[in-house]
């Protein structure tokens, strides 16, 4: 009987090891045979460690399990799918992932990570197949009329940015993945990396042969170890197969990709930060132009997109550029995959077409808070992204539609607070986080952070009040208007944000009686 147990970050945190080691005693004691596979977590957090097992009727899945669980569990016939009160049934018709659209995660825990043949035997690699049979501008084509947007969270169209990169001449030119998932919150990088590595190479491989690109890294955070050890193993195994090297999937083409480890530094995640700490400088903030798709790493032509991004392509030109641009709304085409997290009774992974509102993911896929409270505010978009309140969790979720409402969807992170949370602090939070994180190069993040601070604190204590306020207003459109990159241009989202919807946090209008 074959037993999957994730490996990934995720399940490992929840003690995934120790539940393999109970089933491993468990079933030598009983005389029973386990053939067991490491796979990656389905993006069910709140279920995890989650067990499944191979059944004529497909994977059935027990969780949250413990090692305590295990035995009763061996003795109610889980390897044959038994009753138990673990039990959820089929996995796949559990309503959180039934209710998904999962294209770029059709993947993520089906599959053994690692295996080729795994990963050839659900599509892997047919993208690139067809890919090696088109030229450049057919290869530029099909990206740009998917549709397909930068899912790092800046949306800027993919095809374009390939385009440039085509177009500029020169002798060397490279394709980075920003693997740097500095976002509180989000997941979505590291859980592609360690749980479908091969098909973020197939992505970059397949950017490479569009612009010409010879040479590729992945730059992942120093704080992914998994994913680091994982995604370095599978460039091994793929290049040793003739997916990578010198003669991809024998088209001639040479496309040669390394991992590079960060250093720790949020601001390492802004491209050009990025390239200077690849290059083996401190990772400071270059001014654009020139764009790094004419003078990137090296001073060389660079495609950089967000591990998603690249994710995205394999099932584009598998599919066809028609099919995935027949998900979405507006201009926002294809899917994203959100990341619920904070205050919230089920976590985890939603890939949901654009245009879905915030409500259903909170309380469709959520099922509201943890803790039982009213849900308060919920920020999109990471540490730089809005609150959004209630009365505006029923607008559609597409890059549009959230830039209307001075909100950003950023790269899909999605925390959610209760009505416990002080939003004065969380707007002071941001601040404090901009003034820790910022690289320093310009005047309004470098030192408009800290006086932002500075500034709430004196909100806080009720000084002046509603003149720090107007101060407060002026020192966030100074940053929005006057940074050099989204570090301090975004802070204000969340400050403001905070202070436009919930004033009352401020001391500015009296708090409705509780
Ligand atoms: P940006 O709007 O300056 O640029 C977007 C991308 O398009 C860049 O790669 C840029 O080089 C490229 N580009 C722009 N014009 C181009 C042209 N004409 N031709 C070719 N390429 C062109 O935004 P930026 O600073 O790259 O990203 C900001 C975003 O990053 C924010 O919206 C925020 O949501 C997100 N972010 C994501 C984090 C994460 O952990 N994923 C962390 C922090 C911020
Ligand atoms: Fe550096 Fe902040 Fe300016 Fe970005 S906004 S360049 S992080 S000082």
């Amino acid at each position: 009987v074959t037993v999957y147990v994730p490996a990934d970050s995720a399940a490992l945190a929840a003690g995934a090891d120790a539940v393999v080691t109970a089933l491993q005693t468990g079933c030598a004691q009983r005389g029973l045979a386990m053939a067991l596979v490491r796979n990656s977590s389905r993006g069910m957090f709140w279920l995890e460690p989650l067990v499944e097992v191979a059944t004529p009727a497909g994977r059935v899945a027990y969780g949250p399990v413990t090692p305590e669980d295990v035995p009763g569990l061996l003795d109610a016939g889980m390897l044959q799918g038994g009753a138990h009160a673990l039990r959820h049934g089929i996995t796949e018709q559990i309503p959180f992932l039934a209710l998904q659209e999962r294209l770029t995660f059709r993947r993520m825990g089906v599959t053994d990570p690692l295996s080729l043949s795994d990963y050839a035997a659900h599509e892997g690699w047919a993208g690139l197949r067809r890919a090696v049979t088109l030229d450049s501008a057919a290869l530029v084509h099909e990206v740009t009329h998917s549709g397909l947007r930068g899912r790092g969270g800046a949306a800027f169209p993919a095809g374009i940015k390939w385009k440039t990169v085509a177009g500029a001449v020169s002798v060397q030119k490279y394709v980075v993945c920003n693997a740097d998932e500095g976002d509180s919150g989000t997941y979505s990088d590291r859980m592609t990396m360690e749980g479908d590595p091969y098909m973020l190479i197939e992505g970059m491989t397949i950017a490479a042969l569009a612009v010409g690109a010879t040479m590729g890294y992945v730059y992942i955070r120093s704080e992914y170890p998994h994913a680091v050890a994982v995604m370095s193993e599978a460039i091994a195994r793929a290049t040793a197969a003739g997916f990578l090297g010198d003669d991809v999937l024998g088209s001639g083409k040479r496309f040669h990709l390394e991992v590079r480890k960060a250093a720790g530094a949020y601001v390492c995640g802004e491209e050009t930060a990025m390239l200077e700490s690849i290059e083996g400088r401190r990772g400071i903030v270059r001014a654009k132009p020139p764009l790094p798709a004419l003078q990137g790493l090296f001073g060389q032509p660079t495609v950089i997109n967000n591990v998603i991004t690249f994710a995205s392509v394999p099932i584009i030109f598998a599919r066809g550029a028609d099919f995935y641009r027949g998900y979405g709304m507006g201009r926002s085409h294809g899917t994203l995959p959100f990341q619920l997290g904070g205050d919230i009774r089920q976590g985890g992974l939603v890939e949901k077409a654009f245009g879905l509102t915030l409500r259903e993911l909170l309380y469709g896929f959520g099922g509201g808070t943890r803790s039982g409270r009213p849900i308060k505010a919920v920020q999109v978009g990471g540490p730089l992204g809005a609150y959004v309140p209630e009365s505006q969790w029923d607008v559609p979720m597409d890059y549009e539609a959230y830039a209307a409402m001075g909100a950003a969807l950023g790269h899909g992170g999605i925390v959610v607070h209760s009505d416990k949370a002080d939003m004065a602090k969380l707007a002071r939070y941001a601040m404090e986080f901009c003034a820790l994180e910022s690289c320093g190069k310009c005047t309004p993040c470098r030192i408009g952070s800290t006086r932002g601070v500075e500034v709430i604190d004196r909100i806080l204590v009720g000084r002046h009040r509603e003149q720090q306020v107007e101060l407060l207003r002026e020192l966030c459109d100074t940053m929005l208007h006057g940074s050099l990159c989204a570090m301090g241009g975004m802070t204000p989202y969340p400050v403001l944000s905070a202070l436009n919807h919930y004033p009352e946090d401020f001391g500015l209008v009296p708090a409705t009686a509780a």
